[in-house]
């Protein structure tokens, strides 16, 4: 192939070629929206760096996914955001949490949505951190067990599927085996395989109110510098019995999407983070760059790149966007 008698711009010479010629498509099923249930009743709080996002109590996130599940969206993830805190996180599990009514009350009302939970101690700890503390550290074994209970609790009140973040080793497999006893072993487990140390995560912590009070995530969540130690963890995680593999952040990690969807065969998704999210808002809001083109492109890089499903507080407007276009 050589110019002058290949000349690439032939196919692009106005919109219809360009639709022709176009390899990814963006569609309102490759979309879950992220939301945030607090207790009480008739709370709506604004999260001040995610513009559009919203910390609701059970009576208004139910109205909420119904307006997601009217607009085709396949699914959601959800966080919860308890009464209180403590050492050992009992919120993340009790059967009457935040999450596990938020749960029982969207599965009664939106029966065309799926229902993805957080599995993670980080909302629920006095101290933010994702783990239980022994001797000052994050204790892998001992998590281990109350994520197990967690994710199972999750799945007693309804969840379609559950999703461990903490980053601990041996997360999928604790969590695999507590469904199967549970007689959940039909529940699939989207694995945050590879989920890096990243500053990105920094307007989320606002919105479930999980900053760590002491140190940092960086002895579980991965170094951002690693692309071969992500193979490693997902291998670890399919090895445990990962349904679906998610890398997050996804758009400074598309490298290591790509590879997971090379590597592996399992469907990947990609979690568009809170900072990812608080850029375009930002920058969009001072005029410096077109908000939902930024959006449109970014997602469109994010499924280029190799992921089947992205995770992404931009879900209800792309989709919006996306009806507009079809
Ligand atoms: C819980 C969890 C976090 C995110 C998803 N699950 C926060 C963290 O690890 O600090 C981040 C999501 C986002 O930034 O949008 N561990």
């Amino acid at each position: 192939m050589q110019f002058p008698e290949y000349r690439p711009r032939r196919l692009r010479k106005n919109d219809l070629w360009r639709k022709l010629i176009r390899e990814t498509i963006l569609n309102i099923n490759d979309l879950i929206c992220p939301v945030f249930a607090v207790p009480g009743k008739n709370v709506k709080n604004p999260i001040s760096a995610m513009p559009g996002v919203f910390q609701e109590s059970i009576d208004v996130l139910v109205k909420e996914v119904k307006n997601l599940e009217s607009l085709g969206i396949p699914a959601i993830i959800l966080f919860g955001i308890p009464e209180t805190k403590n050492e050992t996180a009992t919120g993340a599990f009790i059967k009457d949490g935040i999450v596990q009514r938020a749960v029982r009350r969207i599965k009664e009302t939106c029966p065309n949505i799926l229902v993805i939970t957080d599995v993670c101690l980080c909302e629920y700890t006095s101290h933010g951190h994702c783990g239980i503390i022994e001797k000052g550290d994050v204790d892998n074994d001992t998590t281990l067990e109350i994520l197990a209970e967690t994710a199972l609790s999750h799945a007693k009140a309804g969840a379609d599927m559950v999703a461990p973040s903490a980053m601990m080793d041996g997360q999928v497999g604790a969590i695999r085996e507590a469904l199967d006893e549970g007689g959940f072993e039909t529940i699939p487990i989207m694995a945050y395989s590879a989920k890096y140390a990243s500053c990105f995560y920094g307007p989320f912590r606002e919105a479930a109110k999980s900053a760590p009070q002491f140190g940092n995530r960086k002895t579980y969540q991965m170094d951002p510098a690693n692309s071969d130690e992500a193979i490693r963890e997902i291998t670890l995680d399919v090895g445990e019995g990962a349904d679906i593999i998610m890398i997050k952040p996804a758009l400074a990690y598309l490298d290591i999407i790509r590879r997971t969807k090379e590597e592996f065969d399992l469907p990947v998704a990609a979690y568009n983070v809170s900072g990812e999210f608080s850029m375009i808002k930002a920058a969009a809001e001072k005029g410096w760059i077109d908000g939902t083109q930024a959006m449109m492109e970014s997602l469109t890089s994010i499924k280029r790149a190799g992921a089947d499903m992205i995770i992404t507080y931009f879900a209800r407007e792309a989709a919006l966007e996306l009806q507009k276009k079809s």
